[in-house]
């Protein structure tokens, strides 16, 4: 089985993040590691499932993950497994505390790749989820690497699982 995990990261964390997911995966599967280039369309050909992260930047996607996105051929998408993640401010250090509610209700970066990945015609296999940053620069808050190699493991798990039933 191929993972095929392509991120975006301005400052290195949502990349961090990306690499702990490989880490924890290729033991056991072939992970391809790709890093957002514009103009490069990742190549889908023999990948089992896709997983795609970004940093949250103004409660979306960064372009480039947008654009990829898009660009992916529809056909290779088409009942392919996937999964999103974005990183994002931890809400505790936010401050004026009112700003909290602001950016909890402005949305997050992995609920619009899962929505495209949905309506490009991929299968989504588990909840998607965000990695926390203490800062606009990071670092990410403890645990989230740990936490990332877990949910990279249950969503390929899931995957599996979904395939095997389908
Ligand atoms: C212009 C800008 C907009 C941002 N918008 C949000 C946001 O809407 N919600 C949020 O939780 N974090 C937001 N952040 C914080 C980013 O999510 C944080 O910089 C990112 O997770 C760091 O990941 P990276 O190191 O991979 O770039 C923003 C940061 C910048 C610089």
């Amino acid at each position: 089985m191929t993972v095929l995990i392509v991120h975006d990261s301005i400052y290195g964390n949502t990349a961090s993040i990306a690499t702990a997911m490989a880490q924890a995966l290729q033991h056991d599967y072939t992970v391809r590691l790709e890093a957002v280039n514009p103009g490069h369309v990742p190549d889908l050909t023999n990948v089992d499932m896709l997983i795609v992260g970004s940093p949250t930047r103004g409660f979306r996607p960064t372009h480039s993950i947008q654009e990829v996105l898009e660009a992916l051929p529809e056909a290779a998408l088409s009942g392919l497994r996937a999964a999103a993640f974005d990183t994002r401010l931890d809400l505790e250090t936010i401050q004026p505390a009112p700003l909290r509610w602001v950016i909890e209700v402005g949305g997050y970066a992995a609920q619009t790749i899962e929505r495209r990945l949905t309506t490009r015609g991929c299968h989504i296999v588990g909840e998607a989820t965000g990695f926390l940053v203490l800062g606009t620069e990071g670092p990410l808050k403890d645990g989230e690497l740990e936490r990332a190699a877990s949910w990279a493991r249950a969503m390929v798990e899931a995957s599996t699982i979904t395939k095997g039933a389908a």
